[in-house]
């Protein structure tokens, strides 16, 4: 990594020649810049890269959510055309792993037809190459591209990609949090002179009391509005993956990450992943205001567990060699565990349905999917 990335010069001029720009649009360049944007120019997934996501920890993760798809295909009555949507399908690992599982229910294999929203070129062409034996494929830059018609849409690692607001509580109210430069010309945060009108009224309570200096996210809810309204209007479900927290709460997590370290999100923008937290109880109440049904969210672990990974790993140990035996171990401890590492409980899943789909699998202690597990 370098210590001055082209889009810092970039930023630097914005900002001298236009003021401080919000916390939001600071991170929608750091990612989507045309030119110098992360999520334009690189591959982050993998030991060489940035950060490790669960599809490519193991196969057992994609294999369970195409499970899961074709459960909410048998739910919703078994339409001879699904669409099966992904969101950010980082290499394509995730879907890959899917479609093999759904390979042992031929009616619905046939009635796939398979959408990956990408804005990444360089991973479009790893999912091209990971998929080029998979028919029905197309790829989209909006979700809106897609055509209607019942289907699944998996989101994993996608909602913490899109930019936050950040506000600062100060006497005075809150106040948009900014980004500038100081008196050296180093980017470091700030906030607008004026507080935003009435913002306290659209808070939690909770949230409402918290002490001066603390910091709320938010984010537009378009994203999760689509989704909902696409599950209500077009019939299926839709299954989002992701850290965060569970209640919405004051707290700062606008985060970056670069060769699977924290770094500071000011230091070589456009040259680290930055994210942060997703507020899975915004995702519900915008989700139920539009009508949709929710169910979760729960934790990562639990949701994998009541979907059969355990006995999945049991299958796929029975077949291997001791030393691929323990990596197995590891990654079903990675996946469903807790503590440093774990994804089990940092991770929670969530999922919006079309009402009338009462109850999903891997919500509640019922019908795991693990009956039809490929061999
Ligand atoms: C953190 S990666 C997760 C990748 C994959 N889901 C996984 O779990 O391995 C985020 C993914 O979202 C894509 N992405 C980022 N911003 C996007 C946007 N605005 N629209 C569509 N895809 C986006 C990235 O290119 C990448 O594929």
């Amino acid at each position: 990594m370098t210590d001055f990335s082209p889009l810092q010069s970039e930023l630097k001029k914005l900002i001298t020649s236009s003021g401080p720009m919000p916390v939001w649009r600071y991170m929608e360049m750091c990612l989507t810049h045309p030119e110098h944007g992360y999520y334009v120019s690189r591959d982050p997934l993998g030991r060489e890269g940035d950060f490790t996501t669960a599809p490519e920890v193991s196969q057992m993760f994609g294999e369970l959510l195409g499970l899961w798809a074709a459960s909410v295909w048998k739910a919703i009555g078994s339409p001879s055309v699904f669409r099966l949507i992904e969101l950010g399908p980082g290499r394509g690992t995730m879907m890959a792993d899917a479609l093999r599982a759904l390979r042992v229910l031929p009616p619905l294999y046939q009635a796939l037809s398979i959408h990956l929203v990408e804005i990444n070129p360089v991973l479009r062409e790893k999912q091209k190459a990971t998929l080029s034996n998979v028919r029905n494929l197309a790829w989209h830059k909006h979700i809106d591209e897609v055509p209607n018609g019942p289907g699944v849409i998996l989101a994993n690692e996608y909602f913490d990609v899109l930019p936050i607001h950040q506000m600062v509580k100060r006497e005075t109210g809150w106040h948009e949090r900014t980004v500038e430069l100081d008196s050296h010309g180093k980017l470091v945060f700030g906030a607008a002179p004026e507080p935003t009108p009435r913002f306290e009224v659209l808070l939690p309570p909770l949230v409402r009391a918290a002490p001066v200096g603390a910091v709320f996210e938010w984010r537009p809810d378009a994203e999760i509005m689509r989704l909902a309204t696409r599950v209500r209007e077009q019939n299926g479900a839709a299954l989002i993956i992701d850290y965060g927290h569970l209640r919405s709460d004051a707290g700062d997590t606008f985060q970056a990450i670069a060769h699977h370290h924290f770094t500071d999100p000011l230091q070589n923008p456009g040259e680290a992943d930055v994210t942060a937290h997703v507020d899975f109880q915004a995702l519900v109440r915008a989700a139920e205001d539009l009508g949709a049904r929710v169910h979760g969210p729960v934790p990562q672990g639990d949701f994998l567990k009541r979907l059969g990974i355990e006995t999945r790993a049991v299958g796929l140990m029975a077949k291997a060699t001791p030393e691929v035996s323990e990596d197995i171990s590891g990654a079903l401890k990675r996946l469903v565990g807790g503590g440093r590492g774990g994804m089990g409980s940092m991770f929670k899943v969530l999922a919006i349905s079309e009402p009338h789909l009462i109850s999903l699998a891997g919500f509640a202690d019922e019908e795991p999917a693990e009956k039809d597990q490929p061999e």
